[in-house]
């Protein structure tokens, strides 16, 4: 049956999309290439940070079906790409998935069609990376088809901010290429920002993604260089948080995880000829940002067996119980945990290892079961040192930390003098 929408990827991206434009009366396909997860999606069954279960079902219940069989595409008045673009080993963003879904599109492309990017991708690549798979057929982009870009803004589990009340940033090949994706995105979101062009949209998604990583990084250094002095830092971002201008609080953490990584055009392919490269500019602030937080789960290693040291225990042979796996709050997404890094960082120094998470039945570090814990108090009494990985709404802090034997929090979460804190 020919549908409105297409999305094509249906991960923590593009799920949440089709969710959201089928909620509005949208004709909504979902194509996957993997037909594993297109049959979990139509059983119900939601991949891990997308979707609520009942959205989904909400969704399938009003016609939504995703498939794995790409001939979907060719029947579409809009299609928006949210493959994923993981880092390479290169540590360049790998473009592959998005180039195996230009290329099912481009086969299957129709005039007028409103072809979007939304997946996370370096300045230059729409224009010179994407757009010529999709022309591949001989339809042009901003004569015989619209092409636009337009950065992913979502935050899973935030209840204020979701993806219809979140400003929709396009930027189109042509203006009226901008204007057929902000009529699209129209149809379903509050309010409509319009890039100059792709090149711009585009690097609103770097401009955000590195302002997140490059100030939780300068929160991270605060927080090793003022353990050091003795500085209470928690109570210092209280402070400077009353602020009201030119201050925006961020706080440390064992590292920085999710799916949205930092994004350095340096690492980028030369796709086209021109700007798309950084002309010769390191940026140097992403560089270090991604260092800086690199060297988090190793440092809160460190802090776990200073602690233990002080009250005459060594990490090789304690008990340590890690609270909190995902790489969120209240949500099961284990997506760059850093606590798989801090797990294995403690593994191999000899630490017998336990873990709870409300959101995780089951954990593996190093390819190994870890043991998980079912009474978060029992674990915690038993452990010669517990960590606060994660700070979940159901973990009762106050309680924990009368009946942890030694408390490490990274998240701030527990109130002053009550535990180590980061
Ligand atoms: N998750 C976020 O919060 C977020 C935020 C901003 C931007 N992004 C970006 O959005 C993009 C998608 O990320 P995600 O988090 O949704 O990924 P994801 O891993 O959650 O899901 C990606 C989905 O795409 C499917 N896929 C793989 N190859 C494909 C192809 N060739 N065609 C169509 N689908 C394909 C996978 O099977 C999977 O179901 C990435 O570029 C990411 O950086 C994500």
């Amino acid at each position: 049956m020919p549908a409105d929408l297409a999305v094509l990827g249906l991960g923590r991206t593009g799920l949440p999309l089709a969710q959201a434009a089928a909620a509005a009366g949208i004709g909504v396909v979902g194509y996957d290439p993997d037909p594993a997860v297109a049959d979990e999606i139509n059983a119900g069954r939601v991949p891990p940070g997308t979707l609520a279960t009942a959205d989904l079902r909400r969704m399938l219940a009003c016609g939504f079906r995703a498939t794995a069989d790409a001939a979907v595409l060719g029947r579409v008045r809009t299609a928006v790409i949210c493959a994923p673009t993981p880092l390479g080993e290169d540590r360049a963003l790998d473009l592959t998935a998005v180039a195996t879904a230009a290329r099912a599109l481009a086969a299957r492309l129709r005039p007028h069609t409103t072809v979007v990017l939304e997946s996370a991708v370096y300045p230059g690549t729409t224009e010179g990376f994407l757009r010529p798979l999709l022309e591949a057929r001989g339809l042009l982009a901003g004569r015989d088809f619209h092409l636009a870009y337009s950065p992913s803004r979502l935050d899973p589990g935030n209840r204020d901010h979701r993806l219809t009340n979140t400003p929709k940033v396009v930027g189109g090949r042509t203006s009226a290429c901008t204007e057929a994706a902000a009529a699209f995105y129209g149809r379903f979101t509050e309010r409509i920002v319009r890039a100059r062009g792709l090149r711009e949209a585009e690097a609103v998604k770097l401009l955000e993604t590195n302002y997140r990583h490059v100030n939780i990084a300068f929160a991270n250094e605060m927080a090793v260089y003022f353990h050091d002095l003795g500085v209470d830092l928690w109570d210092v971002i209280r402070c400077a948080e009353t602020k009201p201008f030119g201050f925006q609080a961020f706080r440390p953490g064992p590292g920085v995880g999710g799916p949205a990584v930092a994004l350095d055009p340096n690492a980028a392919p030369p796709f086209t000829t021109g700007r798309s490269r950084t002309p010769g500019h390191p940026l140097r602030m992403v560089e270090l940002a991604q260092e800086v937080n690199g060297r988090m789960p190793r440092y809160v290693v460190q802090r776990a067996a200073a602690l233990l040291n002080e009250h005459g225990k060594s990490l090789r042979g304690a008990r340590v119980l890690l609270l909190g796996v995902t790489y969120k709050a209240d949500l099961a997404d284990q997506e760059g945990a850093p606590a798989h890094e801090i797990g294995a960082r403690l593994i191999e120094l000899g630490a017998q290892l336990c873990y709870h998470d409300p959101f995780v039945p089951q954990w593996r570090v190093l390819d190994r079961p870890v043991p998980r814990a079912d009474s978060l108090w029992e674990a915690a009494a038993d452990a010669d040192l517990t960590l606060l990985l994660q700070h979940h709404r159901t973990y009762d802090l106050q309680g924990l930390t009368v009946k942890a034997q030694l408390l490490l929090d990274t998240r701030g979460a527990t109130p002053a003098g009550a535990a180590a804190r980061l």
